[in-house]
């Protein structure tokens, strides 16, 4: 398998007799092993190069930075399907295992290991990760709007990006009662989801005609009435997998923030009119960076807003607009957002005049 020649093993462990059994094992089925005495050290490696070190094989017990802590760091920064981390435990480890895979370790192994486990699970971890990916299959919808309108596509992006951030943050630095409980140990469920839903929340506009859609100027009432129905078109798209998938939480958030992400905390948005908490916490986050990318961009009919402008038109002209605790956290990151802003403005340039020349 290619990535089986290509990838390294990360073996962390302090017992060198274990970090040498599993090398030489590894090494035996021509697997290369690297290896690292604790978890602080073991992250500084896989941080320097995480696309060669698609595999990790961890111990619980260390004296500079354990296992759990190694994975709740790792979960932290970097997304799935790397690395995939394998635990080391021993005999009556069973809670600690559990709370490893709910950090989003992928696997276990309970000591002692004999060579033929030890290379089943490790080939097992190799066939995962080569695997694509299903949400892969998210860019055929982005690539079908960048045919007819890259700015959806570029604001998508730009709206995924900011909406990640603000949930970390949330998550992180705050109490915020209204989150789920079962997201506060799983820090990569809330982000995650929310990323992806962020990146759909727009494609209900694939079935907004065309001549409206992309009007090369401000909409009339009634047109504005139309484009507004983006969302109810949007979600109703969800419908078939809402019903199939009713315990899904993905598809649950995908469909909050494609429906709700223009209603407003005052009561005064779109398409239902929802007031407060009754909108979901999903769709209060997206629609934070959803204004904050639509100020940042530049339109036919305007220029863009600088950052620093965006924050002030949203402090100044969007009351009653926002989540009045999430809208706090936004703006106490300020100088965050409008640095990302700044990074995602110049890559737009960079994008648009890449497809100009095709
Ligand atoms: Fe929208
Ligand atoms: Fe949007």
């Amino acid at each position: 398998m290619d990535d089986e020649k290509k990838s390294t093993v990360l073996v962390i462990d302090d017992d060198a007799l274990v970090r040498n059994y599993i090398s030489s094992v590894l090494k035996k089925f021509h697997i290369a092993v690297e290896t690292a005495e604790n978890g602080e050290e073991g992250y500084n490696i896989f941080k320097a190069s995480p696309e060669s070190h698609k595999i990790v094989i961890v111990d619980l017990m260390m004296s500079v930075m354990g296992g759990l802590e190694f994975i709740e760091k790792v979960r932290k920064n970097y997304m799935p399907p790397y690395p995939y981390i394998i635990v080391l435990t021993s005999k009556g480890e069973e809670d600690i295992v559990a709370e490893c895979l709910d950090l989003g370790a992928n696997d276990f192994l309970t000591k002692p290991i004999t060579p033929k486990l030890l290379v089943t699970y490790v080939r097992k971890a190799f066939k995962t990760i080569s695997m694509i990916d299903p949400n892969l299959l998210l860019e055929i919808p982005t690539k079908l709007m960048e045919s007819k309108d890259l700015y959806t596509v570029l604001h998508s992006e730009n709206v995924r990006l900011y909406s990640s951030v603000l949930s970390k943050l949330l998550l992180q630095e705050t109490d915020y009662v209204d989150i789920d409980e079962a997201y506060r140990n799983s820090l990569y469920d809330f982000t995650y989801e929310i990323e992806v839903g962020a990146l759909l929340h727009d494609t209900g506009k694939i079935a907004i005609p065309d001549l409206i859609w992309m009007k090369p100027g401000r909409y009339s009432p009634e047109e504005r009435k139309i484009m507004e129905t983006h969302t109810t078109k949007g979600a109703l798209a969800m419908t078939n997998l809402i019903n199939r998938y009713p315990t899904s939480t993905i598809i649950k958030t995908c469909y909050e923030i494609v429906r709700w992400h223009h209603e407003r905390w005052d009561g005064k948005g779109y398409p239902d009119g929802l007031k407060g908490k009754e909108i979901p916490i999903s769709a209060r986050i997206v629609a934070i960076a959803d204004v904050f990318d639509a100020l940042t961009t530049r339109r036919i009919y305007r220029n863009e807003y600088s950052p620093e402008q965006a924050l002030e038109i949203m402090i100044n002209e969007e009351d009653g607009h926002f989540d009045p605790e999430i809208f706090k956290i936004f703006l106490q990151h300020d100088k965050l957002f409008t640095a990302l802003a700044k990074s995602r403005m110049t890559a737009q340039i960079l994008e648009i005049q890449k497809l100009s020349k095709l």
